[in-house]
């Protein structure tokens, strides 16, 4: 419990409530529980179940942006409840519901089921072509300070399924690959070891794939990592276009290392380029009140 001492105020959380056993539809409940300054979404759903209500249900893990689980809706924005303080979003009221675009398994734990057989439909790892060389590895890949970037900031998805809840198309269609596995789709594709470019071209470029991508960017904007699946769909379309008319440029052949120090020493590895779409989560919030 919040010591009264630094109780800044009161605030209401209206929480979407579903227990599918119970209920024939979600309905709301408010709780008005008293905030600190520095106190998450997360820690106040846990101050509600350990002092007002212990049905209330919620997935989380890490408790701090790492493990992808307490992806919600709060105040209309698909973010995450452990790294996203109170008062930074909420002055007196504060709605909290299920990730959109996915079932509620209960209250506030979407079924993120449907985003991860879709990730798994474009083969989310390097695929190799020399065989020989996957059943018996005789070296190490050799990758550039630049080769690393092309992908670096895809691999830092947590696959909470923020970007799915804001995607337009996927609301619409629920067929719609979304923004998470076709950026797992890209960041394999453009990884300098990789070979599956094609084989993921199947899915990628299917009519559920990525050009029914309006790029309306919604997805980057929601993303709490800083990835951009929009702009890796765009590569993505992009790509395809050039498979298709059999334009591609043929891939430099990945440098093989027999030992330790055949390479050049890398230097330090780049920071994540900037996102094509700008614009943080919470965008159009009303001042706080002193
Ligand atoms: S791209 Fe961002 S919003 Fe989408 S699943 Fe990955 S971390 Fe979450
Ligand atoms: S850019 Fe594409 S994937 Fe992202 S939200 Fe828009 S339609 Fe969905
Ligand atoms: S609890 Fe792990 S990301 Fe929030």
């Amino acid at each position: 419990m919040p010591d009264s001492s630094t109780v800044v105020r009161q605030i209401r959380f209206h929480i979407t409530r579903y227990n599918p056993e119970l209920d024939r539809v979600p309905y709301v409940k408010t709780y008005a529980i008293p905030v600190r300054e520095g106190m998450t979404v997360l820690e106040g759903l846990h101050y509600i179940k350990d002092n007002m209500d212990s049905s209330l249900a919620w997935r989380y893990s890490c408790r701090m942006g790492v493990c992808g689980s307490c992806g919600m809706l709060l105040n209309g924005h698909p973010t995450l409840a452990c790294n996203t303080q109170i008062l930074h979003i909420a002055d007196r009221e504060l709605t909290v519901g299920p990730l959109p675009n996915f079932n509620i398994i209960r209250d506030l734990v979407p079924d993120l089921t449907p985003m991860f057989d879709k990730h798994r439909s474009v083969k989310p790892f390097v695929i190799r072509a020399d065989e020989t060389e996957v059943n018996e590895p005789a070296g190490e890949f050799y990758q550039s300070p630049e080769e690393l970037e092309a992908y670096l900031q895809f691999t830092y998805c947590i696959k909470c399924g923020c970007c799915m809840a804001a995607c337009p198309t996927l609301a619409t269609d629920v067929r719609y690959l979304g923004p998470m596995p076709l950026a797992a789709a890209q960041r394999y594709n453009v990884d300098s070891r990789d070979d599956g470019r094609r084989a993921r071209n199947q899915v990628t470029g299917a009519a559920q794939g990525a050009f029914r991508c309006h790029y309306a960017g919604e997805c980057s904007r929601a993303c709490p990592k800083g990835v951009d699946p929009a702009k890796a769909i765009q590569h993505l379309k992009r790509r395809l276009v050039l498979d298709y008319l059999r334009l591609a440029r043929r891939k430099k052949p990945c440098q093989k290392l027999h030992g330790p120090g055949e390479g050049k020493p890398l230097p330090n590895i780049p920071a994540a380029p900037g996102k094509t779409v700008p614009g943080d989560s919470f965008p159009n919030l009303p001042e706080r009140s002193p």
